[in-house]
């Protein structure tokens, strides 16, 4: 079985091998700075675990298609930042503050077919079935995406519509990642299945500890704005079950404050967490995570790999959501 330290020391190498260094520079420079910088890099860590369940060594089939993972994720962010007005990411400006927007949408958009070349190192044997999963999760991502948009200009969501939106713009990704281990090292189709269940409910878990740490977070660890949700009015866990809780009206005066300046901004944010605060509104969303987690771990259950194995999701899916960035 492979080791956990192995898993990681794969990840740095992977990542310190990928330079874009291709010309221009004006259109490569940008995506050399995003993985340089790194995130947490949780989703090919999890294609890495996910593939070492069946596998005793990594060979070349498996690393290319899980950086592409980390490279189309590194990619939704950059034309993320644009979307959300966000100008801080992984603790170093954003790329379309760094250079400019057009910079940031060509750069993403040969970033993202920079993830298909990638991904099609894939085996000869799992390349049909790989290329379809990472398609169809593409799209659901920008499916996702949309939705969180349109929702920006409605008054309320419905709980349900928020969860399919994460589902479809985060939770995806993260079981993909899952099964696309699985699938390459040659699991079987319920196998592969159950890891996409566990990595579908972990990814839930894990966007509104995003949204919780969007407004909660030490900005200093975080490495984003604290309070852009807010100021964006986005339908964030903690926004949805608050109107769902206390109604429109209780927040319809501190959503409609101005946030033209900086000390304007802050006021909004203030107002808004203080509904929170009272509402309780914070807690309640410590709690969801933890139901979406223990849910994930009903799949690891299921997956019969014995107490080693599944031991390692375990500390997977504790480390995920024990995240304060
Ligand atoms: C950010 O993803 C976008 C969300 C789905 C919340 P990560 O939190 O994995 O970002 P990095 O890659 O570590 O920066
Ligand atoms: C991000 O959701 C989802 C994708 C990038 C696809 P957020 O907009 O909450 O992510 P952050 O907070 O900017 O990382
Ligand atoms: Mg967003
Ligand atoms: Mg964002
Ligand atoms: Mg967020």
């Amino acid at each position: 079985m492979i080791q956990e330290k192995h898993i990681e020391a794969t990840l740095k190498a992977m990542f310190e091998d990928l330079k874009f260094t291709q010309e221009p520079a004006g259109l490569y420079d940008p995506l050399r700075y995003m993985i340089e910088i790194g995130g947490k890099r949780i989703r090919p860590r999890l294609c890495l675990i996910a593939y070492s369940l069946f596998k005793d060594s990594f060979s070349e089939e498996i690393l290319s298609p899980t950086a592409a993972i980390e490279v189309f994720h590194s990619f939704t962010l950059i034309h993320d930042d644009i979307m959300d007005n966000a100008d801080v990411r992984r603790g170093v400006p954003t790329i379309h503050k760094k250079w400019n927007e057009n910079t940031a949408i060509l750069s993403g958009d040969v970033m993202s077919i920079e993830s298909y070349r990638m991904i099609a190192k894939a085996p000869a044997s799992a390349l049909p079935a790989v290329l379809a999963l990472f398609s169809d999760t593409a799209a659901q991502v920008c499916e996702g995406q949309q939705y969180d948009m349109d929702f920006e200009n409605l008054e309320s969501v419905p709980m349900d519509d928020y969860m399919k939106m994460i589902g479809l713009k985060t939770a995806v990704l993260i079981a993909c990642s899952a099964k696309m281990g699985a699938l390459i090292a040659g699991a079987s189709a319920q196998e592969a299945d159950l890891l996409y269940r566990f990595g579908y409910d972990l990814g839930l878990a894990f966007q509104i500890a995003d949204d919780w740490l969007d407004t909660y977070g030490d900005p200093a660890v975080f490495g984003k704005a604290i309070g852009g949700d807010i100021v964006n009015n986005k339908k964030s866990w903690l926004l949805t079950r608050a109107i769902e809780k206390a109604g429109t009206e209780r927040l319809a005066e501190a959503l409609a404050m101005p946030i033209s300046t900086d000390d304007e901004k802050a006021a909004k944010i203030a107002a808004v967490k203080a509904v929170y605060g009272e509402l309780g509104i914070g807690e309640e969303a410590i709690q969801e995570i933890q139901r979406l987690h223990s849910q994930a771990m009903e799949s690891v259950g299921r997956l019969n790999l014995g107490k080693v194995r599944s031991e390692m999701l375990h500390r997977y899916a504790d480390m995920l959501l024990g995240r304060r960035k």
